[in-house]
């Protein structure tokens, strides 16, 4: 949830610092702060709110030192402000910390602490960081030996960085659970919690693991296992990205490039996958447990927000076409489920696009415990929940900026069917409707440009919306998830209330809400449901309620009972929430923009969650 970067090398730390901190700033942005070393002396400058506010508290001072740590700022203990703002340190200013993540033993180490005398300036549960290393040192440790001895008597999540002024020239780093990546070139060194803030720099990185501690010079880095000591020689990876796939270019906001990305995003997930005369998909990352998954008689799907939407489409797709038993469990719940899960018979499929959602990682641990195999459909390549499956399957969408997930969970509606044409076709599944299904998915970027091509009718939609105080978006079937995503993204950007749910159960309450003032937003291509929901529709507008359809191209009937419609497309049913959910996602950036709203930092939200 917060972002952390750290440099060591030849040249002034504040701007590469900087830097990076913007490019990680999507991970948390309610406070950021860095320090600066040059010798035996440190600089550190905090501030409440985002870099750019930082940068103007730098102002014209000049920050030299060619070592630095920074940190950007998503809340868990301690409100949003100067003094909770990280780097931490101990009272005599020597220690300083960055943290992601949660020390959850905090209250009794700082009670013992304080016991010994320590005073504590912030709320926060990194404090007790510095503070412990500060001990040890005192105690004569060197600074990588005081640091593992703070860290094996923490309980929680970490990425830390640590530079000491004792100790000048080194940063040392760790990892428990939140990620955490070091970038190596020409005699410099780059630590960050992401990619996006090493990538214009080198493109050679080591992950760390967990428990894992780094020690940094600017001549090179040793890597061990915190609780044995042991050195290990790590793997070097060379990282894909594109430096322009982090950039903005020309638009105006992530959130609007990852949407106009979609058509690309698709045949990327797509390339290579499709065996058209076969009717069939191949997924290199399934390979080896092939055997297992023609055994399968239930899936578990589980995920957190809209990659959990996009599970709720799976759920339809793998049970009517690939004839597989499928559930789908929030990963925030299914910790508390006591879900009973057959090794042999059974596996789970967690999807994810950071690869790093704590509740998602969780869910995947518990079900290895259980004997279980795990999957992935992971974006980022190298995360945390890609390492931990089994076996698993990459979107291949490039890094996913804004806040709002759009180009992900297109990308993961895509690699759902790819997954349910090849266990179809393990199963029951023809070869007519396992090529079908491949010839549909091929045309999807084509299609997925004509939506798009309406962006300027949907933005004057838009508008007359904007001082709308609340939404319902219905769906059924394969739609009935769009609707619970195209009210997520409204309300996660704009903060007008939005709720989504399946047009059958209107009836059964919500449509006690429906008036002039209350719009709907439904969802209604020609389907199998079409005609029910068409009875909806009537329903609703026997209320006098405003109606924005999203319908089928040629669709005469339905504009009689729509103020507004939006076609999409003729597809397979079973993809129609990859083109249907484009119109929503715009609805929602227009909206949001026309509001001035921050669409790529909604408040309070970040990008990767990596707490529960
Ligand atoms: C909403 C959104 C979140 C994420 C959720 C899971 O627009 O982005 O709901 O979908 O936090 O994140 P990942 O896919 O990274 O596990």
């Amino acid at each position: 949830m917060c972002g952390i970067v750290g440099y060591i090398g030849n040249r002034q730390a504040y701007p590469i610092l900087l830097d990076g901190l913007r490019r990680l700033e999507y991970r948390g942005y309610d406070s950021a702060g860095l320090v600066v070393e040059k010798g035996n002396t440190v600089t550190r400058v905090r501030v409440q709110g985002k870099v750019a506010e930082l940068a103007k508290k730098v102002g014209a001072q000049v920050l030299e030192g060619f070592c630095g740590i920074a940190h950007t700022r998503w809340a868990t203990h301690g409100v949003p402000g100067e003094v909770n703002a990280h780097p931490h340190c101990d009272e005599e200013q020597d220690v300083f910390v960055v943290h992601n993540g949660i020390v959850e033993n905090h209250e009794l180490i700082k009670r013992e602490l304080q016991q010994e005398g320590c005073k504590f300036a912030s709320e926060t549960d990194t404090e007790v960081i510095p503070h412990l290393i500060k001990k040890f040192l005192t105690e004569g440790a060197s600074l990588e030996v005081a640091v593992g001895k703070a860290l094996k008597l923490i309980k929680g999540t970490y990425a830390v960085l640590v530079i000491a002024k004792s100790d000048p020239g080194k940063i040392v780093a760790a990892r428990q659970s939140s990620p955490l990546r070091l970038g190596i070139a020409e005699k410099e060194f780059i630590i960050a919690s992401d990619p996006s803030a090493i990538v214009s720099h080198t493109k050679k990185i080591i992950t760390l693991a967990d428990g894992e501690l780094a020690v940094i010079n600017k001549d090179g880095y040793v890597i061990s296992e915190l609780q044995s000591d042991t050195i290990i020689d790590k793997k070097l990876e060379e990282i894909e990205w594109d430096m322009s796939e982090a950039e903005k270019g020309e638009y105006e906001h992530f959130m609007l490039k990852e949407i106009f990305e979609q058509p690309e995003a698709v045949k990327n997930s797509l390339r290579g996958r499709l065996l058209f005369d076969e009717g069939m998909a191949v997924l290199g990352g399934l390979k080896q447990v092939e055997d297992k998954l023609r055994k399968l008689k239930r899936l578990h799907l589980i995920a957190c927000g809209t990659a959990y939407h996009a599970a709720l489409v799976g759920e339809y797709m793998l049970e009517e076409y690939a004839g597989l038993s499928t559930e789908v469990c929030v990963a925030s719940e299914f910790r508390y489920r006591k879900t009973i899960l057959d090794p042999e018979t059974e596996a789970v499929l967690v999807l994810s696009q950071s690869g790093e959602t704590a509740d998602t990682l969780a869910a995947v641990k518990e079900a290895k415990q259980k004997g279980v195999l795990t999957l992935g459909i992971v974006n980022a390549v190298g995360s945390t929940i890609a390492q931990e499956t089994d076996a698993g399957v990459y979107n291949h969408v490039g890094p996913e900026i804004g806040v709002a997930s759009t180009k992900a969970f297109t990308s993961q509606l895509t690699v759902l069917a790819l997954l349910t044409i090849f266990l179809g076709r393990q199963r029951d599944m023809s070869l007519v409707m396992g090529k079908r299904i491949a010839e549909e998915l091929r045309a999807l970027p084509v299609k997925l440009e004509k939506v798009l091509a309406q962006s300027e009718r949907i933005r004057e939609i838009a508008q007359y919306y904007i001082k709308t105080t609340n939404f319902y978006y219905i769906g059924r079937k394969y739609n009935f998830p769009v609707a619970l995503e195209g009210a997520l993204k409204l309300k996660e950007i704009s903060y007008i209330h939005a709720e989504g749910g399946p047009a059958g159960e209107l009836k059964h309450g919500p449509l006690a809400m429906i008036d002039k003032n209350f719009p709907i937003m439904a969802i209604v291509p020609q389907d199998s449901v079409y005609e029910k929901n068409l009875s909806n529709l009537a329903e609703v507008k026997a209320r006098n309620g405003r109606i924005i359809v999203l319908a089928t191209e040629g669709d005469s009937e339905i504009t009689k009972l729509a103020e507004e419609v939006i076609f999409i497309p003729k597809t397979l049913e079973m993809l129609t929430p990859i083109l249907s959910v484009i119109p929503l996602q715009l609805f929602a950036y227009y909206v949001a923009v026309l509001l001035s709203k921050d669409v790529d930092k909604p408040r309070n939200l970040a990008k990767s969650v990596t707490v529960e």
